[in-house]
This record gives C-alpha cells, sequence and structure tokens, in this order.
C-alpha cells in the first residue's frame, strides 16, 4: 500500500537569473543519507521509535513507503519534521522492485529484514545512471553471517535462522554494506568485527542510533566496527535525533563561495565538512567557526583553481565532486578532478560545457580550465548532485539558465529553491504549462 504521494516534480524547471552575490543565513536540514538508514533499522523495535530531524524528500517519502507495505504503521509529521514509525507488527518481508529500483538506499532493509524476520525478499537495486553500484560485497558478507541467499528473478531472497557472528572483510569501504552487515550482524549470535569498513558520519550516526534502541556497537567511524549480537526483543523504544547534512551544507557553502557572498551555515556539525573546507579555502574562501553548529563562508575575488581525488570519507566526498566542478569551471588556472568512487559521475560535464566551461574528460578525469564567465543556458539535471552543480552554475553564470529534471534535485534537497531565494538568490520553480510559477512549491503541495 502506498502511503505517500512522491511528488510532481518531472515537469518543474528552475529559471535562475545568475550574477546575485548571496548573503544572509541557510539552516540545513537532516542529512538524507542517515535518516534512511535510521528508517529501515526502526522495524527492529516491535514499538514505536520517533526519528527527529527528518527531512521532506522523496527519497524519505519512498523509504516510508517501503516500511509501509512491510506492515508499519507511520506518523510524519512535517511540521516538528519527525517521523514516528510503528512496528509493532511487520507483516510481509518483500520490498518491491517498484520501490527499491526508484531509491538503491531501499536495498538497507535487507539487513534489518534479516534481523527483524529471519528472512527477506527484497529486488536488487540495480546499476543507475552515476555506476554500475554492485550489491556484491552485502551478498557475501551476509552469507558469511550464515545467511542461505538466492538470487531470483531479479529478487535477493535471504533466509538466516541464525546468524553468527563473524570476521568480515570489505574490499572497499562501502557505506551501504558496511549497513546493511551491522544492520544484520545486531542479531546475531556473538561478535562480529566488520573490517575495512566504511567511516562516514552517517555510519556513526546508524551505530548511534542502533546503540539508543538496544544493540551493542563499538568502533563505528573507525575502519573496524565490533557488533556484539543481542536478542531481538532487547531492541525497545526511543527517540533519536538525525545528524545534519554534510552534503547539503557543503552544496550551500560552494553556492556562496561561487557568488562571491558571505552567509551562515546553520545547523551543522563542521568536523564532518574538514576535507571539504580546507580545499575551499584553498580555492580563496574563508571559513570561519561562528558557532559549535554553524559556519561563517564567504569568498571575495576569482578563485583559485585547486586538484582532488574523490574519496571514502574522510577524504573528499564523491556527492560534493559535481558541484566543486562548477566553482573550478571559472576559477583561475587549471583544476584536476579525478573521481574515484563510480564510473560515470561526470554527468554534468556536457551540461556545463554548455554553459561555456571548459573542461577535458578523460576516463576518469577531468581537466577544467577556467573561464572568465559562465553563460545561462538550457540545461537538465541527470541526476541528485549533478543537478544541484547546475543551479550552483546557474547562480554563477550571466544570463538566464533553466535547470530541467527537478525531480533528482528534490530526491536531496529539501526546497531548494527557497532556501537559495531567502540568500538572495535570483531562482523560481516553474513548470511547463506556466500554471504555477511561484518562489518554490510548499511542502504541502509536494505531497
Ligand atoms: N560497491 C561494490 N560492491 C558493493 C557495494 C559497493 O562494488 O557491494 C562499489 C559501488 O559500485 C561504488 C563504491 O563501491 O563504486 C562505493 O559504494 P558505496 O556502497 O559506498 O555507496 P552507497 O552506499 O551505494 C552511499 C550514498 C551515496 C554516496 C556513497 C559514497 C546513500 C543512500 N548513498 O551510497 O550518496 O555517493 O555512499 O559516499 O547513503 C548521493 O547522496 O547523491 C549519493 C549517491
Amino acid at each position: 500500500m502506498i502511503v505517500i504521494g512522491l511528488g510532481g516534480s518531472l515537469t518543474e524547471k528552475f529559471k535562475i537569473h545568475g550574477g546575485e552575490t548571496l548573503k544572509g543565513e541557510v539552516s540545513i536540514c537532516g542529512a538524507k543519507n542517515s535518516v534512511l538508514k535510521l528508517l529501515a533499522a526502526a522495524i527492529l523495535v516491535k514499538g514505536c521509535t520517533k526519528i527527529y530531524n527528518v527531512p521532506d524528500l522523496t527519497d524519505v517519502k519512498i523509504m516510508l513507503n517501503v516500511l509501509s507495505e512491510l506492515g508499519a504503521k507511520l506518523d510524519y509529521n512535517m511540521e516538528e519534521k519527525s517521523v514516528v514509525v510503528d512496528a509493532s507488527d511487520i507483516t510481509s518481508v518483500t520490498a518491491k522492485y517498484e520501490l527499491v529500483s526508484k531509491m538503491r538506499a531501499s536495498f538497507t532493509i535487507l539487513g534489518a529484514l534479516i534481523s527483524r524476520c529471519k528472512e527477506a525478499i527484497v529486488a536488487l537495486p540495480g546499476g543507475c545512471a552515476i555506476g554500475e553500484r554492485r550489491v556484491d560485497f552485502h551478498i557475501k558478507g551476509l552469507e558469511t553471517l550464515g545467511a542461505k541467499i538466492k538470487i531470483e528473478n531479479g529478487y535477493v531472497h535471504a533466509k538466516a535462522p541464525k546468524l553468527v557472528g563473524a570476521d568480515l572483510y570489505l574490499d572497499i569501504p562501502s557505506v551501504g554494506a558496511t549497513e546493511n552487515l551491522m544492520l544484520a550482524a545486531v542479531t546475531a549470535h556473538g561478535s562480529t568485527r566488520i573490517q575495512n569498513a566504511a567511516q562516514e558520519p552517517e555510519i556513526v550516526d546508524l551505530a548511534n542510533f542502533l546503540n539508543t534502541i538496544g544493540a551493542d556497537i563499538t568502533g563505528a567511524g573507525t575502519s573496524e566496527i565490533v557488533i556484539n549480537g543481542v536478542n531481538l526483543e532487547d531492541f525497545h523504544p526511543a527517540e533519536y535525533t538525525t545528524i545534519p547534512d554534510r552534503i547539503e551544507a557543503g552544496t550551500f557553502m560552494a553556492a556562496v563561495v561561487a557568488t562571491h557572498g558571505k552567509a551562515l551555515i546553520k545547523n551543522i556539525y563542521p568536523a564532518h565538512l574538514t576535507f571539504f573546507n580546507d580545499k575551499l579555502i584553498q580555492m580563496g574562501a574563508s571559513i570561519k567557526l561562528a558557532d559549535p553548529t554553524t559556519i561563517e563562508v564567504s569568498s571575495r575575488g576569482r578563485l583559485n583553481s585547486i586538484n582532488f581525488v574523490t574519496q571514502p570519507y574522510p577524504g573528499f566526498p564523491t556527492d560534493l565532486q559535481a558541484i566543486a566542478m562548477s566553482l573550478l569551471t571559472t576559477a583561475n588556472g587549471v583544476g584536476i578532478i579525478t573521481e574515484s568512487l563510480y564510473e560515470n559521475r561526470f554527468m554534468q560535464v556536457p551540461d556545463l560545457r554548455r554553459m561555456g566551461a571548459d573542461i577535458h574528460q578523460d576516463r576518469n578525469h577531468a581537466i577544467i580550465k577556467g573561464v572568465k564567465n559562465l553563460a545561462g543556458a538550457n540545461v537538465a539535471a541527470s541526476d541528485l548532485r549533478a543537478g544541484a552543480a547546475l543551479v550552483i552554475a546557474g547562480l554563477m553564470a550571466n544570463g538566464e539558465t533553466i535547470v530541467e529534471k527537478l525531480h533528482h534535485i528534490d530526491r536531496g534537497y529539501e526546497t531548494f529553491e527557497k532556501k537559495l531565494a531567502s540568500l538572495g538568490a535570483k531562482i523560481v520553480r516553474y513548470n511547463d504549462e506556466n500554471v504555477n510559477i511561484n518562489m518554490g512549491v510548499t511542502n504541502e503541495s509536494r505531497l
């Protein structure tokens, strides 16, 4: 049963008039890539879990639909930005292709279902625009814990009457695999060690949440996570607040720097952005800690070019790569970006070139020679972060930029245009029929 509509931004576009300097303050939402996993983990509790700082995003609604189809009852309070998940009764163990194919993160339900129901039938997510994005580490790790897994007709069928803790090694520190394995191992007999685990703040948040509801996990945030299995009955209702979204924060910082502005970025954990901040400073931006959860970011004059390689946390985040590329398009000199996580994450390049950028791409390297100015053009978001990068390019460009395919952007940025407009950007959301030109749709109208 689909309980929550996914919004209608397929036909909507942004119209941006570039050249405005962004000033003021903006508050950052809860982390998309954390809350999705917290929601999945909430099915471990035979009762009600309340999660705060839940952003209003399409991806969150997809995960709520996944939970609803499993039988969980949900109360999504958008005013309070909270969701209560009542997982007293889980009546299905199937996450259907229709939902999993819309959002890969719903695959995290696999580990949670294995712990809760000892069984799961979850659609394989398949590749996506930015790369093949396999799930072999998830499957191999679950099998090592004792799950019997068959892949049939595009679904993972997992049976796990008794999981036993084990030493697990990841070939690369995959975020999703670390999360699925933690979720399954929390109810395994004995101890599980995940080595070469992902160290992202979202992993720490999931471990903290799991510990809050009754798990016994140590080492999250390092490359070795130890999970001592507990009984399913040990999980209990609790309240929990999602960490701030470091990628949304980095996106707004970049937008301010791109327009030579000055703004306070509020409700963040500055330590989660250390590497990105350092790169912005190398480019000539000024970054000051205003208080423990606020950064003041500003820039003047032309930025300097930099080189960087995307890496797992704490390295340069791949999710800010496209956004940083927009900054480099008009920086002084030549910058080189190496994308080391995904095979196809330079999809913004053709559209940036259409705006006048000088970018040479050779496999996973992009060489960006800074030009004086970008010029507005019609462009289309090809994925979430590429879309945000084009919006930033539009803010930098002379004249008008139209960004299409906003459904990609709405997956991960809550009221993106409203927040940018509040900083002084000239940006409106409209649809082709021109019936609804406004300064961004309201939360209610996108339900
Ligand atoms: N990989 C495998 N086999 C696996 C798992 C991963 O080969 O079993 C490869 C992937 O193909 C990819 C690399 O490992 O090349 C890294 O993938 P990872 O599993 O770490 O990524 P993910 O869990 O699928 C999350 C975020 C992404 C973010 C990456 C890396 C969520 C919902 N998604 O994806 O976020 O780019 O970690 O930090 O948490 C975004 O928000 O725009 C986004 C794509």
